[in-house]
């Protein structure tokens, strides 16, 4: 198998603790697009939206997220959940056919998991709220790209990776 991992999903549905965990099943590298962002432009993710917004933001995205896809060593990616608004982004994701997984998860968990860490900007002072005005758009593009669906309600990292590899490697 040469294909990467995708995993997609909302803010908060743990796309980089479980893509990690994956990846050491896998015995793969790990990419995480807003890592990469950031390693690329020596700026952090509140940086690039709060001075250039977030039109740039997604330039950036794009850019890391093809250059992941398009490099032949197989790893596990984790694409920053609003990667999959940009519709070259898709198209690049299905032309690649890999597996791709979205984590899913009820808003109000999302929320409370999402308001860890500096990198959501969007998420502003009411995480819920913000997750669910963005999520009537995105949800049918997950649903859509979705190769398979994990529910991480009650899953520990642990669990969701391993049902993952178990699924990827059958
Ligand atoms: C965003 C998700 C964030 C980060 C940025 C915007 C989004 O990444 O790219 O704050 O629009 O959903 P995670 O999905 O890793 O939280």
């Amino acid at each position: 198998m040469t294909e990467h991992v995708l995993l997609i999903g909302m803010m908060g549905s743990g796309k980089t603790s479980v893509g990690r965990r994956v990846a050491e099943l896998l015995g793969r590298s790990f990419r995480d697009s807003d890592a990469e962002i950031e390693a690329a432009t020596g700026r952090t993710v509140r940086e690039i939206f709060e001075t250039d917004g977030e039109i740039a933001f997604r330039r950036e995205e794009a850019t890391v997220l093809r250059a992941a896809l398009e490099d032949d060593e197989p790893a596990v990616i984790a694409v920053a959940g609003g990667a999959v608004l940009d519709a070259e982004n898709r198209r690049l994701i299905v032309e690649h056919g890999a597996p791709t997984v979205w984590l899913h998860a009820a808003l109000g968990v999302l929320a409370s998991r999402a308001s860890t860490g500096d990198h959501r900007p969007l998420l502003g002072d009411e995480p819920l709220a913000a997750l669910e005005r963005l999520y009537p758009e995105r949800e049918p593009i997950y649903r859509d790209l979705a190769t398979l669906v994990v529910d991480v309600t009650d899953a520990t990292p642990d669990d969701v990776a391993a049902q993952i590899a178990e699924r990827v490697l059958a």
